[in-house]
């Protein structure tokens, strides 16, 4: 079977620190959970970073920095995972879904200044696909309208909009390390900004509301456990520093599979030029007289893993049932995409002969 992912990170390559850790029984608040969040702050260039268990809860901790709260109107893409609009109902705000663009995946402009009201509190935009085409246009509308934007990184560690890496962008970035993800510390995710005034917020709420005065706990909030153990981030550390080569190598790949695929009648996401994109997930619109289901169970009859690109939130049965407001462009995507396999080995040459007597 060709799978869809393989892991950047092998066993070799952590044993001596997991010796380490396990030699000296320290498994957590480490020197590896540190020497991992300033890895992050220096490789995005963002001042500030904080850990957590996963991305989204890392979104429901930006959400709540930014104090959203029951009937407040978050804007969100609607072309990604559910999480990015789960976080949102469960604070009991409400999310607005804006429609993305069919060509690079992402929330379009208009969109986004036609849904604003004055009960909006914050923009989520999210990286479809670790894209982040269009977020500095979408932080120049936030900024006009004094709205905070939280970028949904979960799949963008590596990719950058005009040199600037994700997670320096918006007012506060969240980011995944789940094993679909490039980088991956098997369950994990982390926070970035670089405005100070969250720095008080972070720093008591994911330590159980406590700030320590003479050594002693001082429980002046409430607060939560969202730590990544040292093993896990030994994993980190070691992805990242060789993020850089595997988001060239995945870009070759791609340019591959690019010229293999269009002419058989796929196309891209649409990656503009200022973009350094790390593709987390390859992914193309179906021909428009292919049905995406059946193609992905053919393949999967030919030993090869697809799946579909992402989900149209707005068109899920919770979110369809609820707010009714399916968006179409999203909906469009999330019926005709597909992702590849896009790593080192990967035999193109198969898919694409698989692909050319598929009728
Ligand atoms: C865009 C997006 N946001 C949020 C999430 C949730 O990430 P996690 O599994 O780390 O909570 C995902 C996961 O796939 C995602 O793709």
């Amino acid at each position: 079977m060709i799978k869809l992912i393989k892991p950047y990170i092998s066993f070799e390559e952590v044993q001596d620190e997991f010796k380490e850790i396990f030699e000296s029984g320290w498994f957590t608040k480490g020197k590896f959970v540190e020497e991992f969040r300033n890895e992050i702050k220096s490789y995005t260039g963002a001042k500030h970073a904080y850990l957590t268990t996963s991305a989204t809860t890392a979104l429901t901790m930006a959400l709540k920095a930014l104090d959203i709260k029951a009937g407040d109107e978050v804007i969100v893409s609607d072309f990604s995972f559910p999480a990015t609009a789960n976080v949102v109902e469960d604070l009991g705000a409400i999310p607005i879904f804006a429609d993305v663009s069919l060509d690079t995946f992402n929330m379009l402009f208009e969109q986004l200044e036609s849904k604003i009201t004055t009960k909006t509190k914050a923009v989520i935009f999210v990286d479809a696909l670790g894209s982040p085409d269009g977020i500095n246009e979408i932080k120049k509308i936030c900024q006009k309208h004094n709205l905070p934007l939280i970028e949904d990184g979960a799949c963008a560690i590596g990719s950058s909009e005009f040199g600037i890496r994700c997670g320096n962008i918006a007012d506060i970035t969240c980011f995944s390390f789940h094993p679909r993800k490039l980088l991956t510390t098997g369950e994990g995710g982390a926070v970035t900004f670089n405005d100070d005034k969250f720095v008080d917020f972070f720093d008591i709420k994911l330590n159980h509301g406590a700030v320590v005065n003479d050594g002693k706990f001082d429980f002046v909030d409430y607060g939560y456990n969202y730590r990544v153990p040292e093993l896990q981030c030994v994993m980190g550390i070691k992805q990242l520093q060789k993020l850089d080569n595997i988001v060239s190598s995945r870009n070759i790949i791609r340019d591959q599979f690019i010229k293999a695929l269009e002419a058989l009648g796929f196309k891209a996401q649409k990656i503009s030029k200022d973009i350094v994109y790390n593709v987390q997930s390859l992914v193309f619109k179906v021909p428009t007289d292919v049905n995406r289901d059946e193609l992905v169970s053919y393949l999967r009859d030919h030993d090869i893993e697809t799946t579909i690109g992402t989900y149209c939130l707005s068109g899920t049965t919770y979110y369809k049932n609820k707010y009714n407001d399916v968006q179409p462009n999203a909906k469009y995507l999330q019926d005709n995409t597909i992702t590849f396999p896009c790593y080192d080995g990967v035999d193109i040459e198969y898919i694409v002969n698989k692909l050319k007597l598929y009728k």
